[in-house]
């Protein structure tokens, strides 16, 4: 299988990319990074995805809370992959070492994902990757022009022997 890679993204990488994918990953033009993208997982970040040396797409976290202390935070992470390199196992891969990254290099308990409730490849892709499917968050995210219905996902750092 080939191999995939996760490093940082360069100035302007995937800024032109569109989504193409019937509206689940479609939250409007990607800015890209207008300034420099931060150097801490500690922040919201993004990754380019390398897929046999090609760039394919990329991940991306943001930081969510359960409770006032700061220390009750888990990353939850997203995925974009251009249509020409879907269904080779490479949103499989990708996540699951975005997930390996997170729990190596910051002290969450979990990482989170969430997707909408008809994304069958998506859930396909975070169930191989290691996560399970804790039920569905109604009408949380705006998308496409109206509140979508999503699936909460999780992985915990035990789960992981991380
Ligand atoms: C979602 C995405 C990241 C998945 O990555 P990928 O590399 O295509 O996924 P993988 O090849 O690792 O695995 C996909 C799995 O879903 C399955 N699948 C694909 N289409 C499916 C469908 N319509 N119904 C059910 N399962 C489906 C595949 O068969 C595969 O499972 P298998 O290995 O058991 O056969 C990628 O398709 C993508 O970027 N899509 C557009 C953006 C997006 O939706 N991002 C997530 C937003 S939350």
């Amino acid at each position: 299988m080939t191999g995939v890679l996760l490093r940082p993204l360069l100035p302007g990488e995937l800024a032109d990319a569109r989504p193409s994918d019937g509206g689940f990953d479609d939250f409007g033009p990607r800015p890209g990074y207008a300034s420099p993208p931060p150097c801490s997982l500690d922040e919201p970040g993004a990754m380019a995805v390398l897929a046999g040396g090609r760039l394919a797409g990329s991940v991306s976290w943001i930081w969510q809370r359960w409770g006032p202390n700061h220390g009750s935070r888990c990353p939850m992470i997203g995925i974009w992959l251009a249509p020409e390199h879907r269904g080779h196992g490479y949103g499989t891969q990708a996540q699951s070492q975005l997930v390996d990254l997170l729990f190596r290099h910051t002290p969450a308990n979990r990482v989170e994902a969430h997707t909408d409730v008809d994304n069958r490849p998506e859930r396909r892709a975070l169930e191989k990757a290691g996560f399970t499917a804790e039920g569905v968050v109604r009408g949380a995210q705006w998308r496409d022009g109206d509140w979508r219905d999503g699936v909460l996902y999780s992985v915990l750092r035990a789960e992981r022997g991380a």
